[in-house]
């Protein structure tokens, strides 16, 4: 039976390029998981946007001396190039710019007041004397009350992850000018988030799929008690507040961003030209996902969930939130400021994308930080790309196009082959099975490390067997072999193409099956006597470090 997915990716900030930490954080999983269902013939819905609003986008407005709107209309084509380039599916990536957006966010906003869980209260902001605002969260910085961290934003705390609210900070500064703030009263809107309490704790109990760490920073999260938080900002770019007398007051980024998950459903309905097929992925029968990068945990798992059931008690609640550690950078974070990072259009430019997915998804930080390294890119590119899996294709591929005119070979009945042939296909089968149920739970590293175990597998069996020279003495046997290597391939073909969208597709054409290969099934498709092959071409380009490694500016070469 047919099941619904729905994806959700976080809205990356559109005030900078997209850096590897990104990639491997949320996008590429997302993207692995959508193409696998949709090859599974579920029914996939992946969105997300450009988070354009908020004091990440004006502070590089301010730094840069231009307009806020000026940031996102650079950033936002150059996200949707990335996208395309490397292969992240994305049904609808949008931005919170627009019309539907402010239109859903009024409406979640509007029907949260009238149910009792927003409010009006007073509340005490810092104020720059200096500046002569009130500050946005972003600005301010102080010590983190959970764990000591020295450069804790108003907003959150990057070293404990937990969302902070500026009044919790120690020792509170601006980190425009570093003068110190005084608290001014000011009168904001409030989420009632103490009024979902026990109902999200009873709803995280029952998620016993989730993550651990996403489980525990959960769990934990609500045992420190859950406070109303203020959703509104002194500030002028953003989502309008839809009550008279907050002309000069906007709605919170958090608040809204989230709220995208559902104003880009809609907007991709409009889009199909079915205005409410949004509902299919809401309502009903079916699973929602959520990829995020573990600093987005809590908006994701409990605020965001609150929202929900606050809004309407019958929309799906996430289903999972497989939140991944960092990416590190040759052991650092990644860093904006100091620039230490891989950009993804810098990448793009001078490589493939298969290759950065296979080194992603492969060393993907599901369950602990991991690190990037370019020595290992070039590493896991010549040795395991190019001389196990691509070798394997290439060696199959054109010695049997070469010796067989072009063709799949006349072979035995399966029944009949020998039984380490046998074995080999049945492992195949098998190996499709495991990475399937890897992938169904969200166990990327798992489903790709299976994949090449066999490509490993495989190449040992072709030595063994050894068809170029068997051709000479028996060549009904090297005729076999071939076509046991052909339906290794073509069940590698299906295991990678998650992670290797445009390798796969290669193979599948190499292989001489026809359209696109997203269009088969999550099985081992024999390739049948006598169909034509395709002239293949190796899959994957060797890369000289080199002739790299000074192209890399220093890091994490
Ligand atoms: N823009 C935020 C960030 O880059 C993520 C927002 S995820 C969303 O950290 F779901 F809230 F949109
Ligand atoms: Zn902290």
């Amino acid at each position: 039976m047919s099941e619904r997915i729905f994806i959700g990716v976080a809205w990356p900030y559109a005030n900078r390029s997209l850096h590897l930490g990104h990639i491997a954080g949320a996008y590429l999983p997302a993207d692995i998981f959508a193409r696998y269902h949709r090859m599974k013939g579920n029914a996939v819905l992946m969105v997300s946007g450009s988070d354009q609003h908020g004091t990440p986008i004006t502070v590089s407005a301010d730094e840069e001396g231009t307009t806020a709107q000026e940031i996102v209309d650079r950033h936002h084509p150059e996200f949707i190039e990335s996208w395309r380039r490397l292969g992240i599916s994305f049904d609808l990536f949008t931005t919170t710019g627009t019309e539907n957006h402010r239109r859903t966010t009024h409406e979640i906003f509007l029907r949260l007041l009238e149910k009792g869980y927003l409010y009006k209260d007073k509340m005490l902001l810092p104020y720059s004397n200096v500046s002569k605002r009130f500050l946005p969260d972003r600005y301010v910085e102080g010590t983190c009350p959970h764990c000591g961290y020295e450069s804790a934003r108003g907003d959150q705390c990057d070293s404990c992850g937990k969302p902070l609210d500026p009044q919790d900070l120690l020792g509170i500064r601006s980190s425009i000018h570093g003068d110190k703030l005084e608290f001014r009263e000011t009168e904001h809107f409030f989420l009632k988030l103490s009024a979902f309490e026990s109902r999200l704790a009873e709803w995280v109990q029952g998620q016993e799929h989730w993550r651990p760490n996403v489980r525990n920073f959960t769990a934990q999260y609500l045992k420190d008690g859950l406070r109303d938080r203020a959703i509104t900002r002194d500030m002028e770019w953003g989502v309008p507040v839809p009550v008279p007398g907050y002309d000069e007051k906007r709605v919170y980024v958090w608040f809204e961003a989230v709220i995208g998950y559902l104003s880009a459903s809609r907007e991709w309905a409009q889009r199909t030209g079915d205005d409410s097929a949004w509902k299919e992925f809401w309502y009903g029968d079916v699973k929602p996902y959520y990829f995020i990068g573990k600093d987005n945990i809590a908006f994701h798992t409990i605020i965001w969930p609150a929202m929900l059931m606050g809004f309407d008690p019958e929309i799906k609640l996430p289903y999972d939130v497989p939140a991944n550690e960092f990416l590190n950078l040759d052991g650092l974070k990644f860093s904006k400021s100091r620039n230490w990072a891989v950009w993804v259009p810098d990448y793009l430019d001078q490589f493939d994308p298969d290759p950065l997915r296979y080194a992603l998804s492969i060393n993907m930080p599901e369950g602990a930080d991991t690190d990037f390294t370019w020595r290992e890119f070039i590493r896991r590119n010549n040795d395991e790309l190019v001389a196990t899996y691509g070798n394997l294709v290439n060696r199959v591929l054109s010695f049997t196009y070469r010796s067989c005119e072009g063709r799949v070979p006349e072979h035995d009945a399966e029944a009949n082959l020998d039984s380490g042939s046998r074995e080999l296909i049945k492992r195949t089968e098998e190996t499709l099975d495991q990475a399937g149920r890897a992938l169904a739970a969200c166990r990327f590293k798992d489903a790709i490390k299976s994949a090449m175990s066999l490509a490993h597998e495989a190449n040992r069996y072709l030595e063994a067997q050894a068809p170029w020279r068997s051709i000479k003495t028996d060549p009904r046997a090297a005729a076999n072999t071939l076509w046991v290597g052909a339906c290794v391939i073509s069940g590698l073909k299906t295991a990678l193409y998650p992670f290797m969208p445009f390798s796969s597709q290669a193979v599948h054409r190499y292989l001489g099956f026809p359209g696109e290969i997203e269009q088969t099934d999550w099985k081992l498709e024999r390739p049948q006597a006598g169909q034509p092959l395709r002239k293949p071409a190796p899959l994957f380009a060797k890369i000289d470090p080199e002739t790299v490694m000074p192209e890399m500016s220093g890091a994490g070469a």
